[in-house]
């Protein structure tokens, strides 16, 4: 399956992120807690060189708590300040601030000692598209906060939103693309739905899905489907036989009777989609992978997740 999914306003957004970072100390990037890999941004680390950086593992309820916080510890490991989140409900949120503090403490010690007290840290959102920008926003601002509208000079025309005496938040959130060259991460970004379903072909996408959700969670089609499958990780032609079971076992059949796998493709995506397949996980934080996770998920291969040093 090939993915070409290179948006076109994407230097102008990048460019005007790069202005908006000079107004800001810390950086709130969310990550989706089922692809905490393949959401992050690349240009991250450029972007928001000598910035705080905050990493929210969003969208926590719908994926797998025993990846969650091994994910946390990943990011913790790797030097970021990180949580779990779910914008929606709002679980998670109330710790942001409290994290948020603790990134800025060099920064909050430094006016401390210049004699500034209770200068709010300044932070900016920034995430790929549907990850969940603008609910944890708006749930993160909530009600208490106000517009403290525009400020003179280098700020001008920028909206700020405070959020309590010590975080400021810039009200426009900086939309950012995730490793889009690369094959794998562009399959799971489809899965997750923040790829444009029309430039995906449905059943591919669907094919693809067993074999990652077989490698790592093999009962959950049999039991879901009520499908007699073996726990071994299947190849292609494996999928295909195991998506036609499926389309048997949900009536989705042509005319002739045969198997309609386009339809019965549409449904699993759906299902994963609206969690009927329980929370998925589709990436394995790798250092963790042995120590805690082998007895009960299968881990993926190496090169299915290639952390960069600096992710
Ligand atoms: P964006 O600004 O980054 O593009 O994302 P946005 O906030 O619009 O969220 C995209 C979708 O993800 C929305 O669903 C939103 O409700 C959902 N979402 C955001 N955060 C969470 C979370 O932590 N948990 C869950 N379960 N869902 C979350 P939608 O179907 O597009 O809209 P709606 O029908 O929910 O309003």
């Amino acid at each position: 399956m090939h993915f070409q999914w290179y948006p076109g306003h994407m230097a102008k957004a990048k460019r005007s992120m790069q202005e908006d970072m000079k107004l800001i100390d810390v950086v709130i990037e969310l990550v989706d807690a089922r692809i905490p890999y393949s959401s992050t941004n690349p240009d991250i680390d450029t972007l928001a060189k000598n910035k705080s950086r905050v990493i929210l593992l969003n969208k926590a309820d719908m994926a797998d708590q025993r990846y969650n916080n091994a994910w946390k510890e990943y990011f913790e490991e790797k030097g970021y300040f990180a949580t779990l989140v779910n914008s929606k409900s709002g679980t998670g949120v109330k710790q942001v601030q409290e994290i948020v503090n603790k990134a800025c403490q060099a920064k909050i010690d430094r006016d401390r000692r210049k004699g500034i007290l209770n200068r709010p840290v300044r932070a900016m959102i920034v995430g790929i598209p549907n990850v969940g920008k603008s609910t944890f926003i708006n749930t993160f601002v909530g009600k208490a906060s106000t517009k403290t509208g525009n400020k003179p000079g280098v700020t001008k025309g920028k909206q700020w939103i405070r959020i309590s005496k010590s975080i400021e938040l810039l009200d426009t959130p900086g939309i950012l693309w995730p490793k889009f060259e690369d094959q794998e991460v562009g399959l799971k970004l489809a899965l997750i739905g923040s790829i444009n379903d029309n430039i995906v072909n449905t059943t591919d996408l669907a094919l693809e899905l067993i074999l990652l959700i077989q490698k790592t969670y093999p009962k959950v089609l049999a039991d879901r489907y009520g499908l007699e499958v073996s726990s071994e990780v299947l190849d292609m032609k494996g999928a295909v036989k195991l998506l036609a079971q499926i389309a048997i076992k949900r009536s989705c059949l042509l005319k002739g009777g045969e198997p309609d796998v386009d339809r019965a493709g549409g449904l699993l995506i759906d299902d994963f989609r609206s969690i009927k397949l329980g929370n998925i996980t589709l990436e394995v934080p790798p250092a963790k992978k042995k120590e805690k996770l082998s007895t009960e998920v299968k881990s993926q291969p190496e090169e299915t997740i290639q952390p960069e040093e600096n992710v």
